[in-house]
C-alpha cells in the first residue's frame, strides 16, 4: 500500500491542499509543496545540483565543522545536544548550499525557524488558518521571521548574480540553471532557497539527536561502532573514502531512522478515485504514511522496540518489502537530500564517536514531540561532555589548524 502511494500510483496523488496552504507563506511554491508540471520543471532544474560528485565534495566541510564544534566543548560541561546539532547542520547548509558562513546569521535563521515552525503547527491544527495579515502575536512573529530569512536570501541572490561565478555550492547551480524556458525567477530562487534551508537542516539535526539518544542508551553498540571507526579512520579526520568502510555505523543510522524517524509522517491527497488492493479511496482522501508506525510493525521488524543495528544485514534488506522502510519517502517525490543527509549523519556521528563519549545525562528521559518533524522539545537532549582519552580534536590532530585549542590545552 505504501509503495503504491509513493511509487506505482505516484501520478494519482498530490501533496494535500491543506499542507500546501500551510507551507505557502514560508516555502511558497518550493519543491516540497509544489506539484504537477511546475514541480517537474523545478525538479529537473535542481536535481543536477545533488549529483553525487558535487555532494561527495562536501564531506570534508562536514567533518571540519563537526571538529570545530567539538573543539568548542569543555570537559565536564552539560550541553543540549539537539541545539548543537541544529547549529551545526545550519552551518553546514550555509557553507555547502550557499558558500556562506551562517554563523553570524545563524541566530536570525534559527530564531526565525522556531517562530515559523510554531506558527505552521498552529496553522495545521486550525480549521480556518489565519491569513498573512492576521494581527495575532504569533502571526506577526512568523511574518517577521520570514522577512528576516528573506533578507538573508535576497542578499545571497543579489551577490551571486552580481558575482556571476559558480562557487561550487548548491545555490550557484540554482542561480545559473536554465532550460529552454530560461532560468529561475528571483521568486522561484527565494522559494527553493527557503526549502533547502528548511529541509536541509532541521530533519538531519533531529535524526542525529535521536541517533545519539539511541546509541547513548546502548553502549555495547557504541563500542562496536567505535572499534570500527578506530580501525578504519584512526585519529585523522573522517573522509569521503572512509564512509563505505563503516558498515556498522551505517546499520546504526538505519536502525535509528527506523526507531525514531524525525519525519515521522507525510501525506498525499488522492487526485481521483483510487482503488489500492482491497481499499477504495474517493477523490480528495488524505493518505498518511508514517515511517514511525512502519518501523514499529512486527510483520517487518521483530522485537521492534529493541535498538538492534545488526538486523540490517544484506539478506534482511533484500527480504524487506518495498515501502516498509521509507524515512526519506520513495518514488518520484523521494527526498532530494537523501544522499546528502545520509553522508552528513555518517560524517558527524563518526567524528563525534572518535572524540567524545556518547551519553545523555544520568536519568535524563527526553520528551518526544511529534510536530512537523519529531523532536525532543524545549528540554532538548542533555548530555555531559567527556572527551575520550587521546581524542584527536583535543590533541590537535585533525584540527583545521593542527593546533590545540586554548580550552583544551589548559
Ligand atoms: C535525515 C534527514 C532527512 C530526512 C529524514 C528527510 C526526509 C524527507 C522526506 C520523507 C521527504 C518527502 C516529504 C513529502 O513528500 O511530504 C523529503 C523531501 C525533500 N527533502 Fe528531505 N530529508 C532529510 C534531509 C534533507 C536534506 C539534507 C535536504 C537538502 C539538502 C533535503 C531536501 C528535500 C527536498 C528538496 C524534498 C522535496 C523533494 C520533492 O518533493 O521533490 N532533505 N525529505
Amino acid at each position: 500500500m505504501v509503495n503504491a502511494v509513493n511509487v506505482t500510483h505516484a501520478r494519482d496523488v498530490y501533496k494535500p491542499k491543506v499542507a500546501k496552504q500551510m507551507w505557502k507563506p514560508f516555502l511558497g511554491n518550493g519543491l516540497v509543496p509544489n506539484d504537477g508540471e511546475s514541480w517537474k520543471r523545478q525538479h529537473k532544474l535542481i536535481m543536477p545540483a545533488f549529483h553525487k560528485l558535487r555532494i561527495d565534495a562536501y564531506a570534508s566541510t562536514m567533518a571540519e565543522y563537526t571538529r570545530d564544534i567539538v573543539g568548542e566543548w569543555v570537559e565536564g560541561e552539560q550541553r543540549d545536544f539537539r541545539k548543537d546539532m541544529v547549529d551545526l547542520t545550519l552551518r553546514i547548509v550555509g557553507k555547502t548550499m550557499f558558500d556562506t558562513d551562517l554563523a553570524h546569521d545563524s541566530k536570525t535563521v534559527h530564531d526565525a525557524m522556531v517562530h515559523i515552525i510554531e506558527a505552521l503547527f498552529d496553522h495545521a491544527q486550525t480549521p480556518i488558518p489565519a491569513p498573512r495579515w492576521w494581527p495575532s502575536e504569533r502571526n506577526r512573529r512568523m511574518v517577521g521571521a520570514i522577512d528576516a530569512i528573506e533578507d538573508v536570501i535576497e542578499g545571497l541572490i543579489e551577490e551571486r548574480r552580481r558575482d556571476g561565478r559558480d562557487h561550487g555550492d548548491l545555490f550557484s547551480h540554482l542561480v545559473f540553471a536554465a532550460d529552454e524556458e530560461g532560468g529561475m525567477t528571483n521568486k522561484q530562487l527565494r522559494d527553493e532557497a527557503m526549502t533547502l534551508i528548511f529541509a536541509g537542516h532541521e530533519t538531519t539535526a533531529h535524526n542525529l539527536t535521536w541517533a545519539w539518544y539511541l546509541l547513548a542508551s546502548n553502549q555495547d553498540k557504541v563500542a562496536k561502532a567505535r572499534e570500527e571507526i578506530d580501525r578504519t579512520v584512526g585519529d585523522r579526520p573522517v573522509s569521503i573514502d572512509d564512509l563505505n568502510n563503516l558498515p556498522y555505523l551505517d546499520m546504526c543510522i538505519k536502525e535509528s531512522l527506523r526507531c525514531l524517524p524525525a519525519v515521522w509522517i507525510f501525506a498525499r491527497e488522492a487526485r481521483k478515485d483510487l482503488r489500492l488492493g482491497d481499499y477504495f479511496f474517493p477523490k480528495g482522501s488524505i493518505l498518511a504514511i508514517s515511517p514511525l508506525a512502519l518501523g514499529k510493525n512486527e510483520k517487518y521488524f521483530d522485537n521492534p522496540e529493541e535498538f538492534r543495528p545488526e538486523r540490517w544485514t544484506r539478506e534482511f534488506e533484500r527480504w524487506l518489502p518495498r515501502g516498509a522502510f521509507v524515512p526519506f519517502a520513495a518514488g518520484p517525490r523521494v527526498c532530494l537530500g537523501k544522499q546528502f543527509a545520509t553522508m552528513e549523519m555518517k560524517v558527524v556521528l563518526s567524528t563525534l564517536i572518535q572524540n567524545v563519549d556518547v551519553n545523555v545525562l544520568d536519568g535524563f528521559v527526553p520528551d518526544i514531540i511529534p510536530q512537523i518533524s519529531m523532536h525532543p522539545g524545549e528540554r532538548g537532549m542533555q548530555m555531559r561532555v567527556q572527551f575520550r582519552e587521546g581524542a584527536p580534536v583535543r590533541l590537535g590532530k585533525g584540527n583545521k589548524t593542527g593546533e590545540m585549542s586554548d580550552v583544551h590545552a589548559a
